[in-house]
């Protein structure tokens, strides 16, 4: 009897603690679970804010009917793949033609999350030809001296602009272009002003880079720490190592434009400088050949870009790649305007 009677209490206590339990739980989930999502958001947020409060700053050089056409096409493609919420500004160096067309084109689209710069390009191209004239080298390059001109870049940003990423014109975006400038993740603090993707395969441990090639790093996607490059003087030590370059081994003509420039810098001075994971550049000839190459190269990533070379392969539409270009050039302008305004402005509170 006396076991049956603390067996009931016992149960009467079972079912009185699971019943406080669940309406405790009942009462508390809804918050818990606000709570909890709040937390994990806020998390999140926190270390988008502290990628994006300045905004995604990137640059274009461009020039000629053709080229500007399809810069504007690259564009597009970075617009489509813009979901989270910052500001984008697209510093864009071209030509009076490249200027119509892109300003026009792009008029109509009310969007404070998208800001366009447009900048004459003569200036870049005149300290771009007293680059190559005071060091008596030439571009060989079929790219001529619109792609080296990059090299130069950083040295005509306005000064509010504290990072950047330079793109080639004949890059197609599949991705955020957040998931790349989240590579500055890399940089190390007060130190890195260049970060590059490695050639695919991979140069030997041992390689001596003699400015031709293989280059060890692309410069289809660049990024740059700007405060770095203007305090380490980046013009001046790009002098530097072409001069150290002449001396060296003669180096009079650049095979691949500033290709050659930049990775004479990061040979030079490794510590300025930091190597990218492989999706960043997602080069037609080194990784994405083929499926299987690219399997091999960049295994476990998938692409954010698709870097076409040359750049003619855009232009065919009965090519793989011809089609993605096809895609995004001819896209209405409608579908590119997504822009988060309100988390911004959430954003732009929980900054102060
Ligand atoms: C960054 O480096 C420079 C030179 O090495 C030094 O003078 C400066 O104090 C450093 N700044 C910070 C914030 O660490
Ligand atoms: C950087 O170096 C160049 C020489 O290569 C010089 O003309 C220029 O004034 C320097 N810039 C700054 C900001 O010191
Ligand atoms: C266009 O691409 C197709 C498929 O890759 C190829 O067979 C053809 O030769 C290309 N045409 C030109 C003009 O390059
Ligand atoms: C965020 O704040 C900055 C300056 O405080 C302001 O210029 C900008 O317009 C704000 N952005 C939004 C989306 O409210």
């Amino acid at each position: 009897m006396l076991w049956s009677k603390i067996l009931i209490l016992i149960i009467v206590i079972i079912i009185c603690v699971v019943t406080v339990l669940i309406f405790d739980q009942s009462s508390l989930f809804p918050n818990q679970i606000t709570k909890f999502t709040f937390d994990v958001a806020k998390e999140s947020e926190n270390s988008i804010i502290h990628h994006l409060q300045d905004g995604i700053h990137l640059a274009i050089v461009c020039a000629n009917q053709k080229f500007n056409e399809i810069a504007l096409t690259t564009i597009k493609s970075i617009m489509f793949h813009h979901r989270k919420s910052y500001i984008l500004t697209f510093h864009i160096f071209t030509d009076a033609h490249g200027k119509q067309l892109i300003s026009t084109y792009f008029s109509s689209m009310i969007n404070v999350c998208t800001q366009f710069r447009i900048y004459s390009i003569d200036n870049l191209m005149k300290v771009s030809e007293q680059f190559l004239k005071k060091h008596r080298i030439t571009v060989s390059h079929y790219s001529g001296i619109y792609a080296f001109s990059k090299a130069l870049i950083h040295d005509l940003l306005p000064s509010d602009v504290q990072h950047v990423i330079v793109i080639d014109t004949d890059v197609i975006f599949v991705d955020d272009v957040y998931s790349i400038w989240k590579q500055f993740d890399l940089f190390k603090r007060n130190q890195t002003a260049l970060g590059l993707v490695p050639w695919y395969p991979l140069v030997p441990i041992d390689y001596k880079y003699k400015a031709s090639a293989p280059d060890p790093f692309l410069t289809g996607i660049v990024l740059l720490d700007l405060n770095i490059c203007r305090r380490i003087n980046f013009t001046q030590l790009l002098d530097n190592v072409v001069d150290t370059a002449y001396q060296q081994f003669q180096l009079r003509s650049l095979w691949s434009a500033d290709q050659v420039v930049l990775n004479l810098f990061a040979t030079y001075f490794p510590d300025y400088f930091t190597s990218l994971p492989c999706f960043v550049n997602g080069h037609t000839f080194h990784y994405l050949l083929d499926g299987s190459r690219w399997k091999s190269s960049c295994e476990g990533k998938y692409p954010r870009t698709l870097h076409v070379v040359p750049s003619n392969n855009l232009l065919n539409k009965s090519s793989y790649f011809g089609h993605w270009y096809a895609t995004f050039n001819e896209m209405p302008i409608e579908w590119l305007s997504y822009c988060n305004l309100d988390q911004l402005r959430i954003e732009n509170r929980t900054n102060i």
